[in-house]
């Protein structure tokens, strides 16, 4: 198969995680005689210093002349001062919404090799296999007015927390679809007994469960679900749930593996390129040292390769090659405290390249 694939390297240590990204999908292209086209852009922290702007029209474009979008990191001490609307992270919330990627996926499990560097008790996370499905184009973040006012010698701040009916239906519907081909558990999770969006939000869980019969569902508040995740995780199959609250659940659920740096994500369109992250952020304090853990970046090429390009198997050969090169006992330095037999990002991409 042919597929292009716009490489965005950001900041810190993503262009060497991307790096390592694109030497694994040259690899699955030999093994499994695919042609893949690399079409690098500029965001975040890099595109301000070249562009005077953390997103460009450039980029945008040649995102949306590709089949998905791989982002290493955005951001960093250098850019820390500029005013909000200016920041790195504002190219990333941008590109969310200009390629409308409604549905972010973070899929959560236990790699058994690294259970002991969990916070958690072994017996709490074993197993854990959690699909967190985040809604990321509406809700708190993007909702108007959001301002200052002046009201009666005041300073008053607002956000607003809107959901339309139809976003909460296509984001659901992704849970669903989801659950379906797991376990076939959903829990939505929401503030029903207080906010009205929550309330909308479970009405329309309740009808679009009846198109899926088979999938077990239930309701969660939010300040439940955030203690159920540490107390009991393995009781969750899909969670799907809005935009801040998904924020906050997936970082605190990423916690229960301990390893930020194992992490990916995916953001998926209705129809156009899905965008596949790590979780972690740009990590400036090892940046250009060839220490960073590149797997939570190769896990995600595993997801580009399932959701956007249906190749499952090549994404099943990749994870298993991260799987083994764990338990053959590799790690790189944010896995290990013994510094001296650390692996290097290349030596780790080159470990799993050898799997492969
Ligand atoms: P961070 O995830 O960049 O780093 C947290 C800690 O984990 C650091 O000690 C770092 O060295 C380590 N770490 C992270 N990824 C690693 C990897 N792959 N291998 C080895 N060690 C790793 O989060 P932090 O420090 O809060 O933020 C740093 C910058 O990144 C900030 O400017 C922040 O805004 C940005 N950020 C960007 C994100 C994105 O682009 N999606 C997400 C989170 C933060
Ligand atoms: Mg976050």
């Amino acid at each position: 198969m042919e597929k292009r694939i716009a490489i965005l390297p950001g900041d810190g240590i993503g262009p060497e995680v991307c790096e390592a990204a694109v030497q694994v999908l040259k690899e699955i292209e030999k093994l499994y005689d695919h042609r893949f086209e690399y079409a690098y852009g500029e965001i975040g922290g890099s595109s301000i210093d070249k562009f005077g702007t953390p997103l460009t029209e450039e980029t945008l474009a040649t995102c949306r002349q590709c089949d998905a979008v791989l982002l290493g990191a955005v951001g960093g001490p250098k850019w820390d001062q500029l005013p909000g609307d200016q920041r790195p992270e504002k190219g990333l919330l941008g590109l969310r919404k200009e390629l409308q990627l409604f549905a972010n996926l973070r899929p959560v499990t236990i790699f058994d090799a690294l259970a002991e560097s969990s916070p958690l008790k072994d017996d709490i996370i074993q197993g854990v296999d959690v699909m967190i499905v985040r809604e990321l184009t509406g809700g708190l973040y993007f909702g108007e007015p959001r301002e200052r006012r002046e009201v009666a010698g005041d300073t008053v701040a607002i956000d607003t927390l809107q959901y339309s009916r139809s976003e909460i239906e296509r984001i659901v519907r992704k849970g669903f679809e989801l659950a379906r081909e797991r376990r076939k558990l959903l829990t939505s999770v929401d503030k029903a007994n207080v906010l009205e969006s929550s309330r909308l939000w479970r009405e329309v869980v309740d009808e679009v469960a009846k198109d899926y019969p088979d999938v077990d569902y239930s309701h969660m508040l939010v300040d439940n679900a955030a203690m159920q995740l540490v107390r009991n995780p393995r009781q969750f199959d899909v969670m799907v749930t809005e935009n801040m609250f998904g924020d906050i659940l997936s970082d605190e659920a990423s916690m229960i593996t301990g390893s930020l740096g194992m992490l990916p994500s995916s953001s998926l369109s209705a129809e156009g390129p899905g965008l596949f992250e790590p979780i972690h952020g740009s990590a400036p304090d090892i940046a250009g040292q060839n220490s960073a853990n590149p797997l939570a970046t190769l896990s995600s090429i595993a997801l580009m390769l399932a959701y956007s390009f249906s190749m499952q198997d090549e994404a099943n050969a990749l994870q298993d090659a991260i799987n083994q090169v764990l338990n053959d006992g590799y790690r790189t330095a944010d896995l290990t405290n013994e510094r001296e037999t650390a692996l290097s990002t290349t030596e780790m991409t080159k470990k799993v390249i050898d799997a492969l």
